[in-house]
């Protein structure tokens, strides 16, 4: 079986990827403050900014994929932590590609739909960068970074939509929440973006390591919708009372950081190389509905 290390081992997509693949990989989870472990899962504490701590740990490791999902992943937190986003975001990611090229390990750097201007739809993976924020900017930056100091990485664009922790509430979670304790929520109908559901990525971004492929892939849904419109799909597949949202206009807010008001990707290069389909975002919805038990059955936090 495959042997999976997966960074940010206590975040949401660290969990669901175990979640996913423990039935046929080997997964490690590399913690960093927050414990999170899954039966069958390997969770260890390990600081991924010491280039030896890693060295010696991944030469240990035989073949294995390093899946990078650790982050500062809170934009408002980045905004006003500049220095702490660039070390974790993009100097952590730089260590680990370079530590993982001498070991000629593959490396599978996670990084975002957060860096285009946001004036187009559908950006591409040739799209000119150009970050409105501190995050935006170190996720921008971290990509030239994994690059040039290992041109062997796979570099994936996307945002995802999942069960959430303990830790943190994901976009699904909060419009279900809502839906179960009829509370009336503000979604914008003028940011859009290409979510997809995080089993279709995960098992997407495996097909691309099988075959080796390596630099920049976007990896997203087909659908560009706003975060209204995503917000009626998940109130229509869990019973929602439709009167509980109200629709805001991103652009008459105040005191917000700027954001990119469209982050929708396009996946025509994904769905190009692989000759895949991606399945219809209502069908990804009504899987996230089917996996709900089991994954909250998964995850043990002690
Ligand atoms: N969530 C989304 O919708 C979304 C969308 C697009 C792209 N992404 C990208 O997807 C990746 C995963 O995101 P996520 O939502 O799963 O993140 P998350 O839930 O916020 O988890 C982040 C993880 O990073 C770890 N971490 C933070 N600082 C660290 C450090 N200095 N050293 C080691 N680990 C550290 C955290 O550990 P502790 O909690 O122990 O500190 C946590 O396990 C990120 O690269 C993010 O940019 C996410």
């Amino acid at each position: 079986m495959e042997n999976v290390i997966i960074t940010g081992g206590s975040g949401l997509l660290a969990l669901n990827w175990a979640f996913f693949k423990k039935k046929d990989a080997h997964i490690t989870l590399l913690l960093h403050q927050r414990k999170a472990f899954i039966q069958g899962v390997n969770s260890i504490f390990i600081s991924l900014d010491s280039e030896i701590a890693m060295y010696e740990f991944l030469l240990k490791k035989q073949s294995c994929v390093v899946i990078h999902c650790a982050a500062i992943t809170d934009v408002d937190f980045c905004e006003t932590n500049a220095k702490v986003a660039y070390e974790t975001n993009v100097l952590i990611p730089e260590n680990l590609a370079k530590v993982c090229h001498k070991l000629d390990i593959k490396f599978v750097h996670i990084s975002s739909d957060h860096l285009f201007s946001g004036l187009n739809p559908y950006s591409t993976e040739y799209s000119e960068i150009s970050p409105l924020n501190v995050y935006g900017t170190s996720k921008a930056n971290a990509e030239e970074k994994v690059i040039s100091s290992n041109p062997e990485s796979l570099i994936i664009r996307t945002n995802f939509f999942c069960w959430g922790t303990s830790y943190r509430t994901s976009f699904s979670d909060f419009l279900i929440n809502a839906i179960r304790e009829k509370r009336k929520i503000s979604l914008f109908t003028d940011i859009f973006y290409t979510p997809i559901y995080a089993k279709n990525l995960i098992e997407f971004v495996h097909t691309l390591i099988n075959s080796n492929y390596k630099g920049i892939f976007n990896i997203v849904g087909s659908k560009r919708v706003s975060k209204y419109e995503f917000g009626k799909m998940i109130f229509n597949n869990f019973s929602g009372d439709m009167d509980l949202i109200t629709k805001v206009q991103y652009e008459k807010q105040v005191n917000l950081i700027q954001r990119p008001s469209d982050m929708s990707l396009s996946n025509d290069k994904l769905v190009e190389t692989l000759n895949v389909k991606i399945e219809k975002l209502e069908d990804q919805i009504k899987c996230l509905k089917l996996d709900e038990n089991d994954f909250k059955k998964t995850i043990n936090y002690l």
